[in-house]
């Protein structure tokens, strides 16, 4: 039976969700998107600020409910802005909202400069029981070499169509 897998993701300014389309279509995966309910300020001073209180106290805030069933899916893409070096906050909640064990994990995320931090660590240890890939981050958008990135890390993990 062929393995059925899945994008989440959470984008403030849209590049974690231009790479989440990309990964999306490359291997044929449903996609949903993670919503805080209380929507970051667009000012991004001011989403610093949050975002830096919020991770220090390990806030987690309530998220809009995310349709689907888990079970179904075998391989789940998880994507985040670095925010402060890790994930940021939305996601920290839906990993810790939901049960990941037995699956295989792929995480990636976009980065301002500063490298993808503790996230990879950080989102590990929220997916007990799970097997987690190595992350896939890039600068922003990526750039040019975005789409043959991707492709190069989907290929390592033999997961590319
Ligand atoms: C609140 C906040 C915190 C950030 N912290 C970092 C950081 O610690 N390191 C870094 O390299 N970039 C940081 N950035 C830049 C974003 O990670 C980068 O622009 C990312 O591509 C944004 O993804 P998005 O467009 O999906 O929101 C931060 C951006 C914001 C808004």
């Amino acid at each position: 039976m062929s393995q059925k897998s899945i994008v989440f993701f959470y984008s403030w300014a849209g590049h974690t969700e231009k790479m989440a389309s990309i990964i999306a279509s490359k291997v044929g995966a449903d996609i949903r998107e993670i919503k805080p309910q209380a929507l970051y300020s667009k000012d991004y001073n001011k989403v610093v600020a949050q975002a830096k209180a919020e991770i220090n106290k390990g806030f987690m805030p309530l998220i809009e409910k995310v349709s689907c069933e888990l079970s179904d899916y075998d391989i789940v893409y998880i994507g985040t802005p670095i925010w402060w070096g890790t994930m940021a906050p939305p996601l920290a909640t839906f990993l810790h909202e939901n049960d990941f064990s037995g699956k295989i994990i792929m995480p990636f995320s976009t980065h301002g400069g500063g490298g993808k931090g503790s996230s990879d660590g950080d989102i590990a240890k929220m997916c007990s029981g799970a097997t987690v890939k190595d992350m896939h981050t890039t600068y922003e958008g990526g750039g040019r070499k975005a789409d043959a990135e991707i492709s190069a890390w989907l290929s390592n993990a033999d997961l590319l169509k």
